[in-house]
């Protein structure tokens, strides 16, 4: 019985993660470690997926206008989180790569 319940209760533990594991990273496969990427990877996956943005090239500037194109769209962002995802985006999605 107690084996029972150890095991039903390591499968409980288990399984969530096993789940929560797979979403998200998922989401953030491919981003690369820059600054302001924790928050671009919790900010734009909330209306559309990633392959709307992730081919384009442009410099920061031009990325900081997508952005508030976004907020044109509905997004809640403040000009912060803005601003770090401009910062993130004209680095590691700039016109250089
Ligand atoms: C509030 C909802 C919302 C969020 C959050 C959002 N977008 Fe968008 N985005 C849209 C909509 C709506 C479209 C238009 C979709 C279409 O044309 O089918 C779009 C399209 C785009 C496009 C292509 C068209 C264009 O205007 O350039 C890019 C690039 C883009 N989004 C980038 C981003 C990035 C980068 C983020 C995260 C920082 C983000 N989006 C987060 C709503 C959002």
């Amino acid at each position: 019985m107690l084996k029972f319940a150890a095991a039903a209760l390591a499968s409980a533990l288990l399984v969530p993660s096993a789940f929560a594991q797979q979403k998200k990273p998922a989401a953030a496969v491919g981003f690369p470690d820059a600054p302001g990427k924790e928050v671009l990877v919790s900010k734009c996956f909330q209306c559309h997926s990633p392959n709307m943005w992730m081919d384009q090239r442009q410099d920061r500037r031009a990325w900081e206008s997508t952005l508030y194109r976004m907020v044109g769209r509905g997004a809640l962002w403040t000009e912060d989180e803005v601003r770090q995802m401009a910062d993130y985006l004209g680095n590691v999605y700039g016109r250089k790569q």
